[in-house]
């Protein structure tokens, strides 16, 4: 039986990631946040004060990218997120990411029967044959004001402009590239997160996550 792989994409503080963990936590499936490979590419450029723009500096640093760096707090900072959608517009970087990703989904960890893999090209290219394919969206301004909050909760001075803006630049890169951008597959569900809270994007999501799991077997 192949593994039961949810693939979910959306824009920065959609929402995705919430629902990706809760989703794998419901159905205990191993969970992947591919954001991470990308942030870790790009701390280990800045940590090495390199230039994330630079394709063989970013496509080494990709190749040394470890999943144990993956928890590190460091990756969650502004800086990092930048930098991060500036090394993912690379060819090469992406494809450096690529199997580790399809190994994932292929083999989920902790002899898991599925897994959930929570990005910006999960459906579209990574897991193109996902059993559900879910897309997060929601408005510009209400992801800028989660990430506020988000930033401010964990002690980050921060403005709410500032956000706005450098969440607009980080979705015109992400969705502008020419290596797999951010976009919704053919056959993704889209789940606008603007008017709902955590919970109740969860129960959509796990509507159609539980169908499609009864049609794939136990
Ligand atoms: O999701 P997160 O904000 O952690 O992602 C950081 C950056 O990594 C994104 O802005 C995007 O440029 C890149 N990314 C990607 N493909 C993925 C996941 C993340 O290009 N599957």
């Amino acid at each position: 039986m192949l593994p039961f792989v949810v693939a979910i994409d959306g824009p920065a503080a959609s929402g995705k990631g919430t629902l990706a963990r809760r989703i794998a936590q419901h159905f205990n499936l191993a969970h992947l946040d591919t954001g991470q490979l990308y942030r870790a590419t790009a701390f280990l450029v800045l940590a090495a004060d390199g230039d994330p723009g630079d394709q063989a500096t970013a496509e080494r640093a990709a190749r040394r990218v470890d999943p144990a760096m993956l928890d590190d707090p460091r990756l969650l900072t502004e800086a990092v997120a930048q930098a991060a959608s500036v090394v993912a517009a690379i060819p090469a970087v992406r494809r450096a990411l690529l199997q580790f990703q399809r190994e994932f989904a292929a083999h989920p960890p902790g002899g898991r029967r599925g897994a959930v893999l929570d990005g910006r090209d999960i459906g579209t290219a990574v897991c193109p044959d996902a059993a559900v394919k879910l897309f997060v969206t929601a408005s510009r301004e209400v992801r800028a004001d989660r990430r506020l909050r988000e930033l401010r909760q964990r002690g980050v001075a921060a403005i709410y402009q500032n956000v706005l803006q450098d969440m607009g630049e980080r979705d015109a890169r992400d969705e502008g590239r020419r290596a797999a951008p951010l976009a919704a597959a053919s056959d993704a569900v889209i789940i606008d997160t603007t008017g709902l809270d955590a919970d109740q994007a969860f129960e959509r999501a796990l509507e159609v996550v539980a169908r499609a799991l009864a049609a794939h077997g136990p």
